[in-house]
């Protein structure tokens, strides 16, 4: 099992008691991808929430007017939550998450930790909220990074 200290570094888990931390750790895997790897393609049905170990992982769209997909968001920063679609309805990747060089990911199943955080109502509230700021901040870059191609 990976050590639950380990998730006391990740800002979607700030602030969450070790015990609920512990419930975490044990749905957790850790895997590693080449560079040019997909972790999800957009569309595909999302049932995992990702964070960056190492390396990183850029976001793209694809637009029916080009013909290569566009680049919305990169994900650089260790510990950094992505496809939050995993934990959000209607379960849908809204973009593409490609490994940018050799990347080690941590992954958990979104339903289980729903189900964590519907017990913890007080831990799911912060981590919900935190969901959100993430999904705003990809809204306003995706929007930038899309006009920027008109
Ligand atoms: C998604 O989860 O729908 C896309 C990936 C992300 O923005 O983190």
């Amino acid at each position: 099992m990976i050590d639950p200290a380990l998730f006391t570094r990740f800002p979607l888990f700030q602030d969450i008691s070790p015990v609920i931390l512990e419930k975490i750790a044990a749905i957790s895997h850790e895997h590693v991808l080449a560079k040019g790897e997909a972790v999800f393609r957009e569309g595909q049905t999302a049932q995992k929430l990702h964070f960056l170990l190492k390396g990183s992982v850029a976001l793209k769209v694809s637009i029916m007017s080009k013909p290569d997909s566009v680049t919305v968001s990169f994900v650089a920063k260790a510990y950094e939550c992505f496809g939050w679609s995993g934990l959000v309805r209607p379960h849908h990747y809204t973009a593409s998450a490609y490994c940018d060089e050799e990347t080690s990911i941590l992954e958990m199943d979104g339903e289980e930790l729903v189900k964590i955080l519907s017990a913890n109502p007080e831990a799911g509230y912060k981590v919900m909220s935190r969901i959100a700021e993430l999904v705003s901040d990809r809204l306003r870059n995706s929007r930038q990074a899309l006009l920027k191609t008109l």
